[in-house]
């Protein structure tokens, strides 16, 4: 893991005036400096397309790192912060616009400093970016970030990695999913491994089912453009749902290598079919998503989606794997739940709930005796809520934040690896496509509902209320 030791980077962020730099970038770089993980000393060069002063610039990003900061919202902090910020406009489609980058860089004294570029920028840019950055001389041991999505399908994915690969070493590319930089979904393997209570029964043998679970109150915002070619299996299940699945259902926690393992859960996910997609899928679209800017008035693009998937494997014959995510739900929540098998028809089952955000917390649901003269059963919850703890809270950094300091420190661990992209779009193009070819609707659901109500149809008969 990288260390706490303060650092001096130098970080170009490419998409310097978009929705991700301003809401996760520039806030996590200011927690960065304010925890002092990152040195006055440092520097951190925004490109944009809009005809901004660095003054300009200062004051676009003031009110968002402001807003979205976690510590230490203090004018003195923030006036060092923009000191160590500048902006270069450039249209970086345009490979002859490069060289204006070059000569921004050779008036900087960089040695000793980690380098960092971040493509904070829609894929389709990622080509025209990395061919104009060989045009130009960079620090062979930068480290390159690149935001998801990765491709849009698996033909595109393979074509984006081919060109980077080519480009760069592959030691300096850092596929990012800042799921992974999640407190809680790093905590998973914990909690799983150090307690008996939970690692002896992580298994079909007491597992009836596990969902996972990861909804929003927010619609598409100003990002209909990409959303409504994307959908929410893309947006969010190819990438985030998958590595939180394949850290859940991994089969041993203790080894060495967690991302094979996490690539073996991959791999023995069992396909869906058009004849199987009826019992496994079920998408959803939100009232009033075609309104939306940018989205086509006859999208049938799903904002929701609800899957029942198995996981092949002796330690999870016949556990359904349920994840559901939507837009436009009616609360913002990521959890995962397992749900035991009753210890009798008719008991209450036990349930390790283990919630991710927007508060940090593990419940464990049990039965004990009603008090009193009845020997009726009664479930009762046990609550560990770590984030309402203010240390914690304060000391936990945000998922952008570590996945930062983490780079800035050649901490690949907790980044994404090609070969899970990989599987992962091969076996959500083929969902996709038996999606469409079995006629399936994508269902309307009203605003603020949980998804379309046919998705409840996924839970086993058992589960459902
Ligand atoms: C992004 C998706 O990767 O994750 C967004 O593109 C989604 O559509 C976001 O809103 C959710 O992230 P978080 O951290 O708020 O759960």
């Amino acid at each position: 893991m990288s260390g706490t030791e303060s650092i001096k980077a130098r970080v170009t962020i490419f998409g310097g005036t978009g929705d991700l730099t301003c809401r996760k970038l520039m806030p996590a770089l200011y927690n960065l400096l304010v925890s002092k993980q990152l040195d006055p000393s440092s520097h951190i060069l925004a490109i944009g397309r809009r005809p901004y002063t660095k003054e300009e610039y200062h004051a676009f990003i003031h009110d968002w790192i402001m807003q979205f900061a976690r510590i230490g919202k203090d004018g003195e902090k923030l006036t060092q912060f923009l000191s160590m910020v500048d902006y270069l406009q450039m249209d970086f489609m345009n490979i002859d616009e490069y060289s204006r980058l070059q000569k921004y860089n050779s008036s900087l004294h960089e040695e000793g400093y980690a380098q960092l570029l971040y493509l904070a920028v829609a894929p389709s840019s990622f080509e025209a970016i990395v061919k104009g950055c060989l045009t130009i001389d960079l620090d062979p041991n930068m480290n390159i970030i690149l935001e998801k999505p990765f491709g849009d399908t698996l033909e595109n994915a393979k074509k984006l990695n081919l060109l980077l690969e080519k480009a760069f070493q592959p030691q300096h590319l850092y596929r990012i999913d800042h799921y992974l930089g999640k407190e809680m979904i790093r905590n998973i393997l914990s909690i799983r491994c150090s307690n008996p209570f939970f690692s002896n029964i992580w298994d079909s043998r007491s597992i009836e089912c596990v969902e996972i679970e990861a909804t929003e109150t927010v619609g598409v915002e100003k990002r209909g453009g990409y959303y409504d070619a994307a959908g929410a299996v893309k947006d969010m299940v190819q990438n985030h749902l998958f590595q939180l699945l394949s850290i859940t259902a991994l089969e041993d926690p203790s080894a060495s290598d967690i991302k094979a393992q996490q690539l073996a859960v991959l791999q023995s996910l069992r396909q869906v079919t058009a004849e199987n997609i009826k019992d496994s899928a079920v998408f959803g679209q939100y009232e009033g998503y075609t309104q939306e800017p940018k989205i086509s008035e006859n999208s049938t693009t799903e904002t929701y989606a609800a899957l029942k998937l198995y996981v092949d494997a002796p330690r999870w014959k016949d556990v359904p794997f349920i994840i559901r995510t939507g837009k436009k739900c009616s609360d913002r929540h990521t959890s995962v739940i397992i749900t035991l098998k009753p210890s009798a028809p008719g008991v209450p089952r036990n349930r390790l709930v283990i919630r991710i955000q927007p508060s940090e917390e593990i419940q464990v649901q049990f039965n004990v005796k009603e008090p009193g003269n009845s020997d009726a059963l009664h479930q009762v919850e046990l609550e560990y809520c770590q984030s309402c703890m203010d240390i914690f809270s304060r000391n936990t950094p945000e998922a952008y934040e570590r996945m930062l300091n983490a780079c800035m420190h050649n901490d690949a661990e907790w980044f994404s690896q090609w070969d899970q992209i990989e599987t992962s779009w091969k076996f959500i193009d083929q969902l996709k496509k038996a999606y469409k070819e079995a006629g399936i609707p994508v269902y309307a659901y009203p605003q603020m509902a949980d998804g379309p109500v046919q998705k409840d149809a996924l839970l086993p008969l058992s589960m459902r209320s």
